[in-house]
């Protein structure tokens, strides 16, 4: 079989495969996924940005673009992205007003460390900075109340 038939063999089982089985759930989200032993250094961090509709727009554009957090998170931030479609547990939806009780610095430390045994690896210093990923971050806030 030539490679691009193998690539088209592997695809094809795995979007079947996905349809088949479903999407993996998200495992309690609302848990924290902070270290005990750094959770409180963790919440020092503060946005110093103001989520004002230009930051936000910013933000969307980095999430949405270079930092690829849509692959996974998908392109409106529902835990939906086709990256993520095989992860156990699934990706964050970040569209759960549940989340506005977990602090910025919080998921700062999530963007920095990643979430260990987890598909969120860390992108931050690596991928976008930590002024990029604040303004990310500016963005997924605003989803939490948005249906
Ligand atoms: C390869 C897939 C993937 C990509 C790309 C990705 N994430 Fe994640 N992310 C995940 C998964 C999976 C989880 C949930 C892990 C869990 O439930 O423990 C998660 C969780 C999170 C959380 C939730 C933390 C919490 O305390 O609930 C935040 C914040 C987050 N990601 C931000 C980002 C940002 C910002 C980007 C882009 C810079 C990004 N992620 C890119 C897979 C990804």
């Amino acid at each position: 079989m030539k490679f691009g038939k193998i690539l088209l063999t592997f695809v094809a089982v795995s979007v079947f495969g996905a349809s088949v089985v479903g999407m993996a759930a998200e495992k309690e989200p609302l848990a924290p996924r902070v270290p005990a032993d750094d959770m409180e250094e963790a919440k020092e961090w503060t946005n110093p940005f103001k989520p004002t509709p230009e930051n936000i727009a910013k933000g969307k554009e980095l999430f949405a673009g270079k930092a690829t957090c849509f692959t996974c998170h998908g392109n409106d931030g529902r835990g939906d992205g086709v990256a993520g479609a095989a992860l156990d547990p699934a990706p964050r939806n970040f569209h759960n007003p549940g989340l506005k009780k977990k602090s910025d610095g919080e998921f700062m430390y999530v963007i920095k460390n990643g979430i260990e045994g987890t598909g969120m690896i860390s992108y931050t210093p690596g991928i976008v900075t930590e002024e990029e990923a604040a303004l990310i971050l500016l963005y997924e806030r605003s989803l939490h109340d948005v249906k």
